[in-house]
This record gives structure tokens, C-alpha cells and sequence, in this order.
């Protein structure tokens, strides 16, 4: 037993004890906001997030200090804030304007934050934001905890927006993306999966809160369902693209850069399309390598598997398959009139493609 957490419960600790025990391991909080107050040249996007992190700083409060520290840690640790940014971008490129923008910006990050607490306990990642992850400062159990309690901080200011709408979109996401990392977690170690059930997991995991998200912005709107599923359209392929190209960075990303390890995926065993590419073109005894990595999680068969993947073009073939989804993306914009907003949504999505962090 060398969790450090687990050793002060089996020393019989008491509630009292182990709390305090977590607060004398909490960092000095020393983090600079996300999104510095923005200055008159600002970009208006800028503007409208540093709204957002007011809202999140509002909302984060909880009657237990451990939940405060916790939630503050992860959440002020920065994070490219994409999925609000997309709420916003949505609204305001289809004439919407209210204080309910800022709030349902703020939702999607809490959810968002919730299922990396959650993921980091499952994928037993020690980096996250270039700091150690909650479950690596503060235990598995607190991290799990905290994530429940984003979650349901999040329904709570879904119930205070007061529309069915958003409850019925947020409602079904968050169930969603729970049936895609069950369903990932069924998929560990095989390295027969399909590309088929692969990008199944991806739309679930990940891309539908990226389509939740844009979706809110034409529901706040009261776009037409047409327009509206235009909007759905490009989070659920640019959240496609988002996923492939943190798949693809797993194998060829910088760990400074990204703010997480590189190298996790391979470690557990998770079969993503750069190795299913590469066993499906590398010669027999290089697909029976990888085959062998996955089946044990062998993180230090990397080096041979890096030659693989380069080899066989797989690190290419995922970073083309993300930007056909990216274009797709970028094409589902045509549905929407031209604007500043609009612009910076095409940007994002020729962006997530060639992303480094
Ligand atoms: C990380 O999402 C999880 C994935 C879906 C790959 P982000 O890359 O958006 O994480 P932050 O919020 O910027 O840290
Ligand atoms: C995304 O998958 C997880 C969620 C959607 C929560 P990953 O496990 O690849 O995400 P990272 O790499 O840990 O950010
Ligand atoms: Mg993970
Ligand atoms: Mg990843």
C-alpha cells in the first residue's frame, strides 16, 4: 500500500484527522485567473470569459472547505476553456445576448471539469493543467467526491436557468459521455477493437459535450431546428477532431506543452487510432508487438512503437481523419450568417487540427 491517503485511513484516522491531513497537503494557491480581466484593446471573447471565471469563482462555493480547495485547484489551474468558449461563440453568432450565456458557459465547464476528476482516477494520470492531478494530491475518494459535486453544482444552475431545453440537452450529455467512458473502459487491453466502436466511444466521451455546448448557444438563441442542428453539427465533429488529435499528441505531443503526460494511453493498454492504424498497416511481427503492448500496457515498449507508427504513417492518417472532421466542421458554419463569432468559429476549427497544447 504506498498511496500515502489510503496509509492515514488504515491507520485508523478519524473524519477530523484525515481532513486535516488533506488541507496540510494542499499547495499554496498561488494561480493566476485563467483569463486576467481584459483591458479596453481585448479581444471581446476575452472579455465574455473573464465573465465566465467570475461566474465559475461564484458558484464553486461550497459549505466544505475540502470541496472550496479541491474544485479551486483544478478549475483556476487554466484549461483552454473550448467548450464554454463555444457556448458563447454560438449565442453570439446567432444575436443572442444575456446573462444566461454566462451561466450555461460556466455549466459546461463544470461538467467538463468533472469528468477529468473522474477520468484522471480512471486513467491513474498524475499530470493534468501542468500540475499534479487532484488524485494525485489529494487521493482517489476526494477526487471522485468532487467530481459529484461539480456534476450536481452544475444541474443546480442548469435548474435556476429555468428552461427544459437546456436541462433536457445538458441532461442527456452527461449521460452520454458516462456511457463512453464505461464504454472505453470495456474496450481497455483489446486490441481487436474496430475503428468503428473506437470512434463510437469518442462521440460519447468527448465530442458530445462539444456538440451540448454549441447546441446551447442556438437554443439560447431560439434558432430554427435546421440552424440548430447545423450548430450540433460542428461541436459533434470538431469535438471528433479534438479527441483524434489528443490521441494523435499521446504518442507525439510534448508533456510541458500539453500541461499532462504523454505516453498515458499506451501505458493502459488503450487501443486509440494511432496504434489500430499502425497494426492494421505494420508488417505481421510489428502488429503482433503492439498487439502484445496493448494486451499488457507496456509503456516501455514505446520506443519500437514510435518507430511503427512513424513507419506506417498512422501518426498521419489520425491527424487526417481529425481534419476531416474539421472540415466538416467548418462547412456546418455555412448555416450561419457571417460575423465576427462565426469567424472565430471557423478559426477554432482549423486550429484544432495543428493544436500542440
Ligand atoms: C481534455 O480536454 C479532455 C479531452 C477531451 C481530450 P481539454 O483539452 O479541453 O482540457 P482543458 O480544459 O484544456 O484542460
Ligand atoms: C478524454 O479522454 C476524457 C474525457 C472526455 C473526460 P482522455 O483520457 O484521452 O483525456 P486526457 O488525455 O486524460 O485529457
Ligand atoms: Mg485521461
Ligand atoms: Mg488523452
Amino acid at each position: 500500500m504506498c498511496d500515502p491517503h489510503e496509509q492515514v485511513w488504515a491507520a485508523g484516522a478519524s473524519q477530523r484527522t484525515y481532513n486535516r491531513f488533506l488541507l496540510s497537503a494542499l499547495p499554496v494557491l498561488d494561480i493566476a485567473p485563467a483569463h486576467s480581466p481584459a483591458g479596453p484593446a481585448a479581444d471581446p471573447i476575452d472579455t465574455a470569459l473573464a465573465r465566465v471565471d467570475d461566474v465559475i469563482r461564484q458558484r464553486l462555493s461550497s459549505r466544505v472547505a475540502l470541496i472550496d480547495q479541491i474544485a479551486q485547484y483544478i478549475i483556476t489551474a487554466g484549461g483552454k476553456r473550448i467548450r464554454p468558449r463555444l457556448v458563447l461563440l454560438f449565442a453570439e453568432a446567432l444575436g443572442f445576448e444575456g446573462p444566461e450565456t454566462y451561466e450555461l458557459a460556466a455549466i459546461v465547464e463544470f461538467i467538463h471539469t468533472a469528468t477529468l476528476l473522474h477520468d484522471d482516477v480512471v486513467d491513474e494520470s498524475a499530470l493534468r493543467r501542468g500540475r499534479a492531478t487532484a488524485n494525485a494530491m489529494f487521493g482517489n475518494a476526494a477526487s471522485v467526491l468532487v467530481g459529484d459535486f461539480l456534476y450536481s453544482r452544475a444541474f443546480q444552475m442548469m435548474v435556476s436557468v429555468n428552461r427544459m431545453r437546456v436541462l433536457d440537452v445538458l441532461a442527456d450529455a452527461t449521460n452520454v459521455i458516462a456511457e463512453g467512458e464505461v464504454l472505453q473502459l470495456l474496450n481497455m487491453r483489446d486490441p481487436d477493437l474496430s475503428v468503428a466502436d473506437y470512434l463510437q466511444v469518442i462521440r460519447f466521451k468527448t465530442a458530445k459535450l462539444f456538440e451540448a455546448s454549441a447546441r446551447l448557444g442556438a437554443v439560447l438563441a431560439g434558432a430554427s431546428p435546421a440552424v440548430e442542428e447545423a450548430c450540433a453539427d460542428y461541436g459533434r465533429s470538431l469535438g471528433t477532431a479534438f479527441q483524434l488529435v489528443d490521441d494523435l499528441l499521446d504518442y507525439e505531443g510534448k508533456s510541458v506543452e500539453l500541461g499532462k503526460n504523454v505516453g498515458d494511453d499506451l501505458r493502459e493498454g488503450k487501443p486509440t487510432l494511432p496504434l489500430l492504424l499502425a497494426m492494421e498497416k505494420g508488417l505481421p511481427e510489428e502488429r503482433d508487438l503492439i498487439r502484445h503492448a496493448i494486451e499488457h500496457g507496456e509503456l516501455h515498449k514505446m520506443p519500437e512503437i514510435m518507430t511503427i507508427v512513424n513507419r506506417t504513417g498512422a501518426l498521419s492518417g489520425t491527424r487526417a481523419a481529425a481534419q476531416e472532421q474539421a472540415d466538416r466542421a467548418s462547412q456546418a458554419l455555412t448555416a450561419l450568417p457571417p460575423s465576427r463569432a462565426r469567424d472565430a468559429l471557423l478559426e477554432l476549427s482549423v486550429r484544432s487540427v495543428n493544436r500542440s497544447s
